[in-house]
């Protein structure tokens, strides 16, 4: 890694105060926010339930920040066309949701026909190697360090040395892809993940409290 590297920082509104998003994402552009997270969870992928495309088009009205969809649902292909249609820059979604490998790459391709970037996400029990079958196809690979549904758990630390695997593997398919890292990130997690060379710390808890 070089001097320059700048790592920038995704901002989720998970815990932000829902009852008023135009003032969490000011709040967020004034803190230096590079890019927003929102987390779309469907109490089937995930045991929580949080919000579908209006509310990802409601953000979109309310700011040009870069938005980050993470779907943490049940048969994305399905469902990711909507998601598109609210305007975000990458829609990710993980390599454990789909029923098929075909169904996860036309949702791949489903996110590249409309011009945007396409993530695959890994959680924490799934090894690096599961997206291999689509790694020419990756703009992101995200990085669970905590069992996705809610935020502020504990980093699991076992995860962050996936980082550096996902870094390789981006780095040989040439793309220019980008790792995010995903749960539990706050100023002493952000050296670890530093450590092995992450591009995008997603930062929830740790921005609202
Ligand atoms: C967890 C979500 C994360 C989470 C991040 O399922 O995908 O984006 O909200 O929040 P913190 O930083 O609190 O772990
Ligand atoms: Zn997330």
């Amino acid at each position: 890694m070089t001097d320059d590297h700048r790592v920038l920082v995704s901002a989720s509104i998970l815990n932000a105060d829902f009852s008023r998003l135009d003032r969490v994402v000011h709040k967020m552009e004034r803190a230096g926010a590079d890019r927003l997270h929102l987390d779309v969870m469907d109490g089937h992928f995930v045991d929580n339930i949080t919000f579908g495309p209006d509310v990802v088009a409601a953000f979109r009205r309310l700011t040009d920040m870069p938005l980050d969809v993470h779907l943490m649902i049940s048969q994305p292909a399905r469902y990711v066309e909507r998601f598109l249609e609210a305007g975000p820059e990458t829609v990710t979604f993980h390599v454990e949701a789909e029923a098929t490998p075909e169904r996860t790459m036309s949702a791949i391709e489903a996110i590249h026909a409309a011009g945007r970037e396409a993530g695959l996400a890994v959680s924490p029990d799934t090894p690096v190697d599961a997206v291999d079958p689509w790694l020419s196809e990756l703009d992101i690979i995200m990085i669970m360090s905590v069992y996705p549904g809610w935020g502020g758990q504990g980093f699991i630390a076992e995860a962050a040395p996936k980082i550096a695997q996902a870094r390789a593997r981006l780095a040989s398919a040439g793309r220019g892809g980008l790792v995010h890292v995903d749960g539990g990130v706050n100023s002493k997690t952000a050296e670890i993940v530093g450590s092995y060379g992450i591009d995008v710390c997603i930062v929830g808890s740790a921005l609202f409290q």
